[in-house]
């Protein structure tokens, strides 16, 4: 099977255009992952996420170990086979999101026990479960165990935090080692909250280690943009120039930018999802709220040149309609929508920085794009 790597064939200033190569299909970087927490990007199927230009999705192990189990995904031949998406899959480790939905908890160096948010049932997520579930679900892009913490924090507790993570690095290695096929990727994840020397330290560990690639952890937590785009000002350098660097749960589109100009490779965020099922629609010009009342009568399209149906084919009008009367297909539009929007942008960047034209993109896409439209 084909070994995962990175071709970069195209730098521009920092801004790295390139290509991964998985088993299950090319990945055109900078790429952005729709997130398809339990098994599903939520509304959509995946022929019309495959349509919007998508080549990767994000699943979620701690989701899936506890409903359908990744027991039962594995006996119908993995993930990719049962939710009905051939291309390559990246599943997030789990610890992040036990955090962010559960209030029954114990962190502990072993791992992380918890109580489910479906049923109150108790479960530990130690680094070599995490490996075991991502395998069992067949995911091609693994992500080890950490600790995401919370911000702020204090200089003190987030190294703790940081060199636990790093401990679990190595044990998720292992695991990885023990339980992988060659084809499949494991990525580090950095963290060290906001203080760089942390970070530096982070991205150290991570790499004598040695991963396919390296997460950017630990930020988009309400640290801020300028804080977060310092962050990746201290951390993007000390990166493998020959490993993918994924910003994890980012972002809005001008963070997305912020972060391309630095050297990020790979994004993922519910944003375009959950926004699109609650009436944001995302548009080069910046956000609208289609439940607005000043697009009941409005004829437009939300984007008459795209060549996405949803964006294209529908007037805002009945949109606008639909969201009021409470139909389905309101979400199903507007995620569309928005996903097309956030892989037309992708696109952009790419061929930018391919002309080698990235610095004047972002000028133009800042001047347009305003982020507080409504
Ligand atoms: N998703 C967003 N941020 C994080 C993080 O710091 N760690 C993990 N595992 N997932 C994330």
């Amino acid at each position: 099977m084909t070994p995962f790597t990175l071709e970069l064939t195209h730098t521009d200033g920092a801004a790295r255009r390139g290509r991964i190569t998985t088993s299950r299909g090319p990945i055109d970087t900078p790429a952005f992952m729709p997130v398809g927490t339990a098994g599903t990007v939520k509304a959509m199927q995946f022929r019309d996420v495959k349509q919007t230009g998508a080549q990767v999705v994000l699943g979620n192990t701690y989701h899936l170990m506890l409903r359908p189990t990744a027991e039962r995904v594995d006996r119908f031949g993995g993930l990719h086979r049962f939710m009905g998406w051939d291309g390559p899959i990246l599943t997030d480790s789990g610890g992040f999101q036990v955090m962010s939905l559960t209030d029954i908890r114990k962190l502990t160096e072993e791992g992380v026990e918890f109580a489910s948010h479906i049923d109150g049932s108790r479960h530990m997520l130690t680094p070599e479960r995490s490996i075991e579930v991502q395998c069992l679900l067949h995911s091609d892009i693994q992500m080890q165990l950490d600790e995401c913490p919370p911000f702020p924090i204090e200089e003190a507790a987030s190294r703790e935090s940081m060199e636990m993570s790093v401990r679990w690095a190595k044990r998720s290695k292992a695991a990885f080692e023990r339980m992988a096929g060659g084809h499949q990727a494991l990525f580090g994840i950095v963290q060290g909250s906001v203080f760089p020397d942390q970070r530096a330290a982070s991205v150290r560990a991570l790499t004598d280690i040695g991963f396919h690639g390296y997460s950017v952890g630990g930020l988009a937590v309400g640290e801020g943009r300028e804080a977060m785009l310092r962050v990746l000002d201290a951390t993007c350098p000390l990166l493998p120039e020959d490993k993918p660097h994924y910003l994890m749960g980012v972002g809005k589109p001008l963070d997305i930018l912020g972060a391309v100009e630095r050297g990020i490779d790979m994004f993922d965020c519910v944003l375009p999802t959950r926004a699109g099922r609650h009436g944001q629609a995302w548009t080069w010009d910046g956000p609208i709220n289609l439940k607005n009342a000043r697009f009941a009568d409005d004829e437009a399209p939300l984007d008459a040149t795209s060549d996405c149906p949803a964006s294209r084919d529908y007037s805002k009008a009945y949109l606008h309609h639909l969201f009021r009367a409470g139909e389905y297909l309101a979400a199903t539009l507007l995620t569309w929508h928005n996903l097309a929007f956030y892989q037309a942008l992708m696109r952009a960047m790419r061929d930018a920085i391919e002309a080698g034209a990235f610095a004047e993109f972002a000028a133009a896409f800042r001047a347009r794009h305003q982020e507080r439209a409504g």
